[in-house]
């Protein structure tokens, strides 16, 4: 059974379809990429599977439930979590209470005293490598520890599925690799899918990827292993171009 199934799902804003009757699954444990030019409708979709918004047409099932129209609080609570384009930690709280944060409203939602979660929490701080500014408030840290610290209280809520919205925008390519490796690293010790939004950087895609969804117009262009979409002819004309041969040209 698919952890996540959406079926025919359609979004409109007035008159314009940003997103156009897209199905596909993720089984669990996956590691999939949504890419697309500018406008193709990645973050509509990211909004639809996460309950931001709900679909004019079509189905999203999660583990097994149907959640076309649960709101985000509901999907957490059954092992969806997110992290955000621009973090946004709660800035004077400190870096173990912003991922306590993460173990109090997840999955576990309500189950946890607030001592419990702060033992997850640092279960999540030794993960990431930010011990030691586990007591310093989140608001002094550098954009990667801060996206670090959203990641952790993200796994603190132990989803089953892990979105991650523009997961490494504007990261220097050793931040990127960096990333990646940790990504890869909580999929292979956490068991969870992951489906992250890539901005146009072949390197992240092609390093974290298992398999890759391209958007164009609104539609699902293709949805191929890593290796065979960054190939696919129609992927290099609507939205590659001369990036992927230039990459596939390299190895
Ligand atoms: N809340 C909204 N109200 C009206 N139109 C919207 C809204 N959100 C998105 N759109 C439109 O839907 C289309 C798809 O937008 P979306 O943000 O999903 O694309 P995207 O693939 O994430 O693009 P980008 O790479 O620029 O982030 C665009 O034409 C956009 O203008
Ligand atoms: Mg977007």
């Amino acid at each position: 059974m698919p952890l996540l199934k959406c079926e025919h799902v359609s979004k409109r804003f007035g008159g314009m379809v940003a997103v156009d009757d897209v199905s596909f699954e993720i089984m669990s444990g996956e590691l999939m990429a949504i890419v697309g030019p500018n406008g193709a409708g990645k973050t509509t979709m990211f909004n639809l599977i996460n309950g931001v918004f709900l679909p004019d047409e079509g189905h999203i099932w999660f583990a097994g439930v149907d959640v076309t129209r649960f709101p985000s609080y509901k999907r957490a609570h059954l092992g969806m979590g997110r992290t955000f384009q621009i973090p946004r930690p709660f800035a004077s709280a400190t870096v173990q209470e912003n991922i306590a944060i993460g173990a109090m409203f997840g999955a576990a939602g309500g189950e946890l005293n607030v001592e419990e979660a702060m033992e997850v929490a640092d279960e999540y701080i030794d993960l990431i490598g930010l011990k030691a500014h586990r007591n310093k408030p989140a608001g002094g840290l550098t954009p990667i520890e801060k996206k670090l610290v959203e990641i952790a209280r993200a796994l603190a809520m132990k989803p089953r599925l892990l979105l991650m919205d523009e997961a490494m925008a504007g990261m220097n390519p050793k931040d990127i690799d960096q990333m990646v490796t940790f990504i890869r690293h909580i999929r292979d010790v956490e068991g969870i899918a992951v489906v992250a939004m890539v901005e146009h950087i072949m390197r992240a895609v092609a390093g974290l990827a298992e398999r890759v969804m391209v958007m164009h117009q609104g539609a699902k262009l293709v949805d191929e292993p890593t290796r065979e979409a960054l190939n696919d002819p129609r992927v290099i004309e609507v939205y590659l171009g001369r990036q992927a041969e230039e990459f596939n040209a390299k190895g």
